[in-house]
């Protein structure tokens, strides 16, 4: 008899929890943090007001937000230690690994970094979220050569990550565009990182051991590397008028196309439109009417042929790049943000926590024997006490 075991790959359709942080609802092509549509959120709060409502189960009073702003702003500023480790990398290290080597030694120089009091992790937190633009600031200047600048304590969160990467002051537009792709980004139920977060989290090891393994699994393209593979994959096609035959090839040779299909949207992403929406004000802007025809005749060749459609990646790789960032920065920016959701679900799985340890089915070897084994005395002894233990 063969092993009926069903075996879900990928944990695909499997529920594994209950959450109260978000809600994804494939049926209504919805996305709701804590309650609220993401849509609203993106469109009448900033991010930071987004980060408070993950972490604290509701949207900050007036007091609560000057108090918790004022608090973030603060911390934004990164030792000279820590630089200096971060610049002692390879020049060609990814930045991915930059960033969760970062996150790595900020743990290790936190005397309290096992204490998983939610009050402490929630300060925790609130440090990583504040010195994680000064990061990937740093990497992206690093990597043009350019001294790092200091934060601005004067501009919000959104505005002071552009300011340390770029040197100026974005223009509203730009800005706007930004701070909606960080709350886009926040947050999205039980995903890869996230559930890898919850994982580590599960066997009680410290915060900062959880965010390092989530940044781990968000480098990956089938994961938050999407954003960064999409922009290589428009530099690779050039112009709208090369789709077409590029597409053929992808097609041909079952290459996957970056920044379309979901695991759990399989009629569009519940994001998409929002960021869309903010790519468009940013081409008017930068005037790249090219960027958006290639978006466009991509999008409808591949949605025709294959019926997938784009997930929240393929606007923000674009749109990451009018802002300005190099390719491989794009996915550090994306670890900014969901920063936010990974610590509210450590929160969660501490608050009712149970070891995650799911089964597998055995498909190797049948049992066999080393010749010449005799279980020693003491090995009989303690196998026969574990039987006596057992009952
Ligand atoms: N390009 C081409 N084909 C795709 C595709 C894509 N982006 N996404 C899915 N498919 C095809 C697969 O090849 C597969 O076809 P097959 O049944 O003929 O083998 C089928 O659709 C199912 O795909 P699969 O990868 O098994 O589904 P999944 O639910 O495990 O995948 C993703 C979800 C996200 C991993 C997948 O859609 C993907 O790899 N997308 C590209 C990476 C990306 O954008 N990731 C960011 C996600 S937010």
């Amino acid at each position: 008899m063969g092993d009926t075991t069903e075996i879900r790959k990928g944990l695909a359709g499997v529920t594994v929890d209950h959450t109260a942080v978000s809600k994804v609802n494939v049926e209504t092509n919805s996305l709701l943090y804590r309650g609220y549509p993401v849509q609203e959120l993106a469109a009448m709060r900033s991010f930071e007001e987004v980060v408070y409502l993950l972490w604290h189960g509701d949207l900050p009073t007036p007091d609560q937000l000057k108090d918790f702003v004022r608090r973030e702003r603060s911390r934004r500023a990164l030792d000279p230690d820590l630089v200096r480790m971060l610049d002692a990398l390879r020049d060609d290290a990814h930045p991915m690994d930059v960033v969760r080597t970062a996150v790595s030694v900020l743990g290790a120089d936190d005397p309290d970094a096992w204490d998983s009091d939610p009050e402490a992790v929630r300060e925790k937190a609130l440090t990583l979220f504040a010195k994680l633009p000064a990061v990937v600031a740093h990497i992206q200047r690093h990597r043009r050569g350019l001294p790092s600048i200091e934060p601005r304590h004067d501009l919000g969160y959104a505005a002071n990550f552009l300011w340390m990467t770029f040197g100026e002051v974005p223009s509203e537009v730009v800005r706007k565009a930004f701070d909606v792709s960080m709350t886009l980004y926040a947050e999205h139920s039980f995903n890869a990182s996230t559930f890898t977060a919850r994982v580590v989290t599960s066997t009680l090891s410290d915060y900062y051991s959880a965010v390092v393994a989530a940044i781990g699994a968000l480098k990956g393209p089938l994961h938050g590397g999407a954003n960064e593979a999409v922009m290589r994959t428009f530099d690779e096609i050039g112009s709208a008028d090369k789709v077409v035959p590029w597409l053929e090839d992808a097609l041909a040779h079952k290459r996957k196309v970056m920044g379309f299909g979901h695991r759990v949207y399989k009629r569009g992403d519940s994001r998409v439109p929002t960021m869309k929406a903010a790519l468009d004000t940013l081409v008017a802007h930068f005037e790249r009417p090219d960027l958006a025809d290639l978006y466009t005749t991509l999008e409808s060749e591949f949605v025709t042929r294959k019926g997938i459609y784009p997930n929240l990646d393929y606007p923000s790789g674009p749109a990451y790049h009018l802002i300005g960032f190099d390719t491989s920065v794009f996915t550090p920016v994306f670890v900014a943000s969901r920063v936010a959701g990974w610590t509210a679900h450590i929160q969660e799985q501490l608050a009712d926590n149970s070891l995650i340890r799911p089964l597998s089915a055995y498909n190797g070897k049948p049992e066999r024997h080393i010749r010449g084994y005799v279980p020693d005395a003491a090995a009989l002894e303690a196998m026969s006490r574990q039987e006596e233990l057992a009952g």
